[in-house]
C-alpha cells in the first residue's frame, strides 16, 4: 500500500493535529517523520482538547500504531510529560506507540544552547520555540548526536557526558545570560530517559517496509509547514528540519516512489508565530478579530499568532513543492462576518507584478496584490454538509480550488472532531 502523507502548507499550525485524528480510522499506522516537541497539534472531541507535541495524532483510536520516526527528535522530559496526560485515558503506549532507532535525543544543554542562540542574535532572533530544536538538528548533521538506539549501549553515558561538556563550552561561548541548574535538568533528564526505555523501540524502516508488503494503510503525520522548511522556508525564519513532502521519505525511510496521496493542509486565511516575513499580515481590526475568533494563541508556548489574509503565492509555491493532491481548507468559521474577503494573488516585488515566491519576501522588497471576494455572514459550525454552505462559502473554494488546481476535500468548521465536512470531488 502507498504510503499517505498529510503536511502544513503554511507557517504552521493549520490544524494537522485535528485532521490527523479525524482519518485515522481509515489508517492502520500513524508515522510522525520530522520535528520534536515544537510542534503542538491539537485535538478535540467528548468536549475535551488534547495536545500533543512529539506523540502521534492517531493516539487516542484504537488498532492503530503510532510511530515516531527516525525524523523526530525526541525530548524524554517532554515526551514523559506527554505519556503522563495519556495516563487517564487508559491508553496501551507499551502496544501502540512504537519510536525509532534513529531518532535524535534533545539533551538538557541542547535546550540551553537554543535560549544562548537565540538571546545572543537579540533583535534578529528566529522566535524559536527554545524546545531545542535547531542545536539537535545541527548536532545530527555535525555526526555528534545521541540517538534512541544508543540507550542500549553501554557506553551511552559516556557519550552523553561528552556532548554535555562540549555543549557547556559552547554556552560559555555564547556568553549570553542564561541561568541554569543543570544538575536539576540533569536529574529529570536521566528519569525520563527510564521512561523512554521501557517503551518499545524498533527499526522503524524495517518496520514500515514489512507494513507496507503486508498491505496496512499509512498515513505519515508532518509538523510545522512549509513555509518553516530549512530548504524551501522563509530561511532564516524557519525550523531546522524538512517539513515538505521529501522530509517524509528521509523522516522515515519511506521510497519516494512508495508515496501516494499528499494531503496539504491550510488555513482559510494565515498565521505566522515567531520572528520572519509575512506579506498579507494584519496590524488592523481584521487581523485583531482572526486572532480572537479563531483563538491564535501558540499550542507549545502560548504566544499569540500573527494573522493576515490567506496569501496564494504563498499557497501555490507550497502545493508545487509537496506535490499536494487533496486540500484541506481549516476555520473557515473563523472568517464568518467579514463583509469582503482578501486574497493575494499577486506581489509587487521592486516595481514588477509577480505570482511566484521570490527569494527575498521581506516587506522592503515586497506588497500583496490583492484580489477581494465577498465574505459569508452565516455561521458555519453547525452545518455538517456542504449543501449548506453559504453561496460565498462555495465561490471561496472555488475560486482557491481553479487558482491551485487541487481539489479541496475536507472543509472544516470548528476544533471538534465532528466539525469537519468531507466534499466529493472527483481527484
Ligand atoms: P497543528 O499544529 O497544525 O496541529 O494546529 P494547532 O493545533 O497548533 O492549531 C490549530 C488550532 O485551531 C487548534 O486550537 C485547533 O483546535 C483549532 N482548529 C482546528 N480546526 C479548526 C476549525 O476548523 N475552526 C476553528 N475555529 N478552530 C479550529
Ligand atoms: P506545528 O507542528 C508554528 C516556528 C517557531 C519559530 C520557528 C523556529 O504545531 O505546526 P524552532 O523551535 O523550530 O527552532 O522554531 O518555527 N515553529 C512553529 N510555528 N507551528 C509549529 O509547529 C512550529 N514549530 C516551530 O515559532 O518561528
Ligand atoms: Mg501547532
Amino acid at each position: 500500500m502507498a504510503v499517505n502523507l498529510l503536511l502544513g502548507l503554511q507557517w504552521g499550525d493549520e490544524g494537522k493535529g485535528k485532521i490527523v485524528d479525524v482519518l485515522t480510522k481509515d489508517y492502520d499506522i500513524i508515522a510522525r517523520f520530522q520535528g520534536g516537541p515544537n510542534a503542538g497539534h491539537t485535538l478535540e472531541f467528548d468536549g475535551i482538547k488534547h495536545v500533543l507535541h512529539t506523540i502521534p495524532s492517531g493516539i487516542f483510536h484504537d488498532n492503530v500504531i503510532n510511530l515516531v520516526g527516525n525524523g523526530v527528535v525526541i525530548d524524554p522530559v517532554i515526551f514523559k510529560k506527554e505519556l503522563d496526560n495519556l495516563e487517564q485515558y487508559s491508553i496501551d503506549y507499551k502496544s501502540k506507540l512504537l519510536i525509532s532507532r534513529k531518532a535524535h535525543l534533545i539533551l538538557p544543554t541542547h535546550r540551553l544552547l537554543d535560549a544562548a542562540s537565540e538571546a545572543a542574535k537579540g533583535k534578529a532572533k528566529i522566535g524559536s520555540t527554545l524546545k531545542g530544536i535547531g542545536p539537535t538538528y545541527m548536532d545530527k548533521t555535525g555526526r555528534n548526536g545521541i540517538r534512541v538506539g544508543d540507550l542500549e549501549l553501554t557506553d551511552w553515558k559516556t557519550r552523553y557526558q561528552n556532548l554535555a561538556d562540549k555543549h557547556k563550552a559552547m554556552i560559555d561561548f555564547y556568553d549570553a545570560e542564561i541561568e541554569y541548574d543543570l544538575a536539576e535538568l540533569e536529574k529529570e533528564f536521566f528519569e525520563a530517559i527510564e521512561v523512554l526505555k521501557s517503551l518499545t523501540i524498533i527499526d522503524s524502516e524495517e518496520y514500515l517496509y514489512q507494513a507496507q508488503k503486508a498491505g496496512k494503510t499509512i498515513l505519515a503525520e508532518g509538523a510545522q509547514g512549509s513555509l518553516l522548511d530549512i530548504d524551501f522556508g522563509t530561511y532564516p525564519f524557519v525550523t531546522s528540519s524538512n517539513t515538505t513532502a521529501a522530509g517524509a521519505c528521509t523522516g522515515l525511510g519511506v521510497a519516494p516512489n512508495q508515496i501516494g496521496e499528499v494531503l496539504g493542509i491550510f488555513k482559510a486565511y494565515t498565521t505566522r508565530v515567531g520572528s520572519g516575513p509575512f506579506p498579507t499580515e494584519l496590524f488592523d481590526e481584521d487581523g485583531e478579530t482572526m486572532g480572537r475568533v479563531g483563538n491564535e494563541f501558540g499550542a507549545t508556548t502560548g504566544r499569540s499568532r500573527r494573522c493576515g489574509w490567506l496569501d496564494l503565492v504563498a499557497l501555490k509555491y507550497a502545493v508545487q513543492i509537496n506535490g499536494v493532491t487533496q486540500l484541506m481548507m481549516m476555520k473557515g468559521d473563523v472568517l464568518s462576518g467579514f463583509k469582503t474577503l482578501k486574497i493575494c494573488t499577486a506581489y509587487k516585488y521592486k516595481g514588477e507584478t509577480i505570482t511566484h515566491l521570490p527569494y527575498n519576501i521581506e516587506e522592503e522588497n515586497i506588497s500583496p496584490i490583492y484580489t477581494e471576494v465577498a465574505g459569508w455572514a452565516s455561521d458555519l459550525t453547525k452545518m455538517s454538509d456542504p449543501s449548506e454552505f453559504p453561496e460565498e462559502l462555495n465561490a471561496y473554494i472555488t475560486f482557491l480550488e481553479k487558482e491551485l488546481e487541487t481539489p479541496i476535500t475536507i472543509v472544516s468548521v470548528g476544533p471538534d472532531r465532528t466539525q469537519t465536512i468531507h466534499r466529493t470531488v472527483a481527484v
